[in-house]
């Protein structure tokens, strides 16, 4: 996992991840934080390992850590899976993947806000891992969350 500890000490993504926590300091939705990231990743390789997609991990880990990281730009006018995607294409290079991997992760990040994706893919992994993740069952603000109740997790599944 060496291309993961490369990109969690970059400092680009370090300042993005500052700044998301300044950002939802006190939010009492879901955060967007390290927690989430890990979560995602981890339920993607989950879910990788199951369907036998045959990703590796760190590009599934890759995926996942930067998914939401756009949220952290400060004067940003495009959404955050539109700005994460872009910032993904830049910083991975750096982090020693190459441009496959890297047009792959990003096109992956650029569709996790919406179903769709061929099954199987990374977008796909991406995409349900980022729902799976959310503990919906013990929100205090279940009932203000604008999720659909059948996208809402009732039971822990990962
Ligand atoms: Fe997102
Ligand atoms: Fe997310």
């Amino acid at each position: 996992m060496e291309r993961i500890d490369s990109l969690m000490k970059h400092q680009a993504y370090l300042q993005l991840m500052d700044h998301i926590a300044a950002k939802e300091r006190g939010r009492r939705f879901c955060r967007h934080g390290l927690d989430h990231s890990l979560d995602v990743a981890r339920i993607a390789h989950i879910l990788n390992l199951e369907g036998s997609c045959g990703y590796a991990r760190d590009v599934i880990y890759a995926a996942a850590l930067l998914h939401d990281v756009g949220r952290g730009l400060l004067d940003a006018t495009e959404p955050h899976h539109i700005t994460s995607a872009a910032f993904a294409r830049r910083v991975l290079p750096e982090a020693g993947f190459d441009t496959c991997e890297t047009e792959e992760i990003a096109k992956a990040i650029f569709a996790h806000h919406e179903a769709g994706s061929e099954p199987g893919s990374l977008a796909d992994l991406l995409f349900r891992a980022d729902k799976l993740s959310r503990r919906c069952f013990e929100c205090e603000m279940y009932e203000e969350c604008y999720w659909p109740e059948d996208r809402k997790n009732h039971v822990v599944s990962y």
